[in-house]
């Protein structure tokens, strides 16, 4: 198929739900990606979060060709070996608890609001959310996403959903009603603009969870395994949530997610309750055990907080000179670089020279190389970004 065929036929057969870039990638190779010309780009945006080890991984490529030659798929009322070896991963690098295996962040998050109405035994079922939140795009996750923007044309959506301004304890607290059951938040909100919360909101919504009875539902299907510096994001706040959900990087490429809930309730879901037929099957769950050795033998937190550190002060190094950047943050490999003019320039003249980011809320550059980014990369990738921060300062005069 040439190019013109292949935009012709997503023209044709494909919803355009996404704005697409007319590239056609073909290969991609830790933080490189080979497109259909041969055209190599530094990618500083993997999968959107999905590719924290790299783009194909020899520790992922491994188990996936492992796997497909014995099973793919197989259904949950049979065990499955590898979906047994990666609960007990996940709960050792995370909480004593129990996991639904599932195959998206939002159905990880529709499983946390179901299980949150179990936990409310049908009479509190009011999750307060917060304001610039992301949770999914299904109904139930649409509703707990604090955005009118992705919530227009979709009414009646699932009632019981109440968003509140981000990093504010006093706000969740005058929301809270004798029908709240749980609080649900991203720890460092990804879509909403790379904003990070503070570490004694995430304690005083800790204590008030524990006060009034409430769930903590932390979002790590963007932060997790990982990408912000400790393999899951509430470590950073000497918390630990009631439900974790998880998705994106877990599966290394494939579609997986995680509901997860501390034993003190886990036994809440019993047989019947929910299920998918996909989710946790023996190659996506292989490929995730893969993850976790390959991040674990590649050192790829530590690196992840070295490089995150990196890229943060060299940017910062760039503010006097670009007064439009008005701010450098992040956790780790999660960074954002907030800017007083729109994005859009800065993101398509880094494209043009083969260096992919991403643009959020119209004005914060997102930047979340995969956790094994070299230096050498970083550096290639920073002289793109001053150049295309250099043709936008032009622009300005
Ligand atoms: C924090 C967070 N939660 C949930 C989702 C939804 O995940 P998915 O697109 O896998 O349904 C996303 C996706 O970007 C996300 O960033």
């Amino acid at each position: 198929m040439t190019k013109k065929e292949i935009f012709n036929c997503y023209d044709q057969f494909v919803f355009p739900t996404y704005s697409r870039l007319p590239v056609i990638f073909v290969k991609g190779k830790g933080s490189v990606l080979t497109d259909i010309d041969g055209k190599k780009y530094l990618d500083f945006f993997p999968g959107w979060g999905v590719s924290n080890v790299g783009h194909c991984h020899p520790k992922v490529m491994a188990a996936v060709r492992d796997q497909v030659s014995k099973i793919i798929h197989l259904p949950n009322n049979f065990f499955g070996v590898n979906q047994a070896k990666l609960a007990r991963e996940i709960v050792r690098h995370s909480f004593d608890g129990k996991i639904f295996f599932c195959n998206s962040g939002a159905e990880a998050n529709e499983a946390a609001i179901k299980f949150s109405r179990l936990f409310g035994g049908g009479e509190r079922f009011e999750i307060i959310s917060t304001l610039n939140s992301f949770h999914g795009r299904t109904l139930g996750a649409l509703a707990a996403t604090g955005q009118h923007k992705h919530q227009k044309g979709f009414a009646p959506l699932p009632a019981g959903f109440i968003a509140v301004p981000f990093n504010d304890v006093d706000a969740v607290k005058a929301a809270t009603t004798p029908k709240t059951v749980a609080v649900m938040l991203e720890l460092v909100q990804g879509e909403g603009g790379l904003n990070i919360a503070k570490v004694e909101y995430v304690k005083a919504l800790r204590q008030w969870c524990d006060e009034k009875n409430l769930l903590l539902i932390i979002d790590e299907v963007q932060t997790g395994i990982g990408r912000t510096g400790e393999m899951f994001a509430y470590k950073h706040y000497g918390v630990v949530p009631d439900v974790m959900t998880l998705a994106k990087g877990l599966g290394g490429g494939l579609p997986i997610g995680v509901m997860m809930a501390h034993r003190r309730v886990a036994h809440l879901l019993q047989p019947g309750m929910h299920g998918t037929t996909f989710g946790g099957s023996p190659l996506v769950t292989k490929a995730a055990l893969g993850v976790f050795e390959a991040i674990q033998k590649d050192k790829m937190i530590k690196n992840s907080r070295a490089m995150g550190l990196y890229i943060i002060d060299k940017i910062k190094g760039m503010q006097k000179r670009f007064p439009f950047i008005q701010d450098v943050r992040g956790l780790g490999l999660m960074i954002g670089v907030e800017l007083s003019v729109e994005g859009k320039g800065i993101f398509d003249a880094c494209f043009e020279n083969g260096l992919i980011i991403n643009c959020t809320q119209g004005n914060v550059l997102r930047i979340m190389p995969a956790l094994n980014v070299t230096r050498k990369e970083i550096d290639k990738a920073l002289v793109i970004l001053q150049k295309a921060f250099l043709i936008e300062a032009n622009k300005n005069g």
